[in-house]
């Protein structure tokens, strides 16, 4: 997993509950890496997890939620850092993008990337199911990220699991415009 995923996920614990929280975290979990990330690195996604759950064990906030609110305030990572993928008109254009363009252009420029498979399928104008497929099993990360663009794109939607298998490396969200 990239370097930028864990240093915006350190940043954000630090923004919103202070450094002895970050402190917390990195000597509380045995990090394959003792706690240093660089954004240019990749590291194991273990460590990720790791994290997650011991915040949700210092906060009392469920990691699903944990890794949706992270999704979101990284989507406004991703929106500032790759302006170039941030071309589609609306959120469904975009959404499609990101197994059609987004996705494989990352791995084209980071090419240990791992990244999930995102099948879009059209169910009307307003609905859609994105299907999720990744052995990292982070379709919450996915939930954030889909409400980050949601908000960027200026447009309301609803994001339903109606499908969850394999523990979480398939999984069908649902997205449906509202109004
Ligand atoms: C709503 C939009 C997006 C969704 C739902 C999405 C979904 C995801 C998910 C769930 C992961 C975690 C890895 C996994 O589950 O296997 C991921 C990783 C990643 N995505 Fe996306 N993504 C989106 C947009 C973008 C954009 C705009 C970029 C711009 C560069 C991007 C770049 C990356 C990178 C760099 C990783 C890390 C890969 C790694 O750690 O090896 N994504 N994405």
């Amino acid at each position: 997993m990239k370097g930028i995923v864990f240093t915006e996920f350190l940043e954000l614990v630090e923004n919103n509950f202070g450094l002895e929280v970050v402190d917390q975290i990195i000597e509380g979990c045995d990090l394959e890496t003792g706690g240093i990330y660089t954004s240019v690195g990749t590291y194991s996604h273990k460590d990720m997890f790791k994290m997650v759950g011991k915040l949700s064990e210092l906060k009392g906030v469920p990691v699903k939620d944990l890794l949706e609110i992270f999704g979101e305030y990284f989507f406004g990572t991703l929106s500032r850092d790759y302006p170039q993928f941030m071309i589609q008109e609306n959120i469904f254009e975009f959404l499609k993008s990101i197994d059609d363009y987004i996705h494989p252009e990352v791995l084209k420029l980071y090419p240990q990337a791992e990244l999930p498979s995102f099948e879009y399928e059209k169910l009307s104008n307003n609905e859609i199911n994105l299907n999720y497929k990744s052995s990292r099993k982070m379709s919450d990360l996915a939930v954030g990220l889909i409400k980050g663009a949601a908000t960027y794109f200026k447009e309301e939607v609803n994001i339903e699991k109606v499908i969850e298998e394999n523990d979480g490396s398939y999984v069908v969200l649902k997205v449906s415009k509202i109004g």
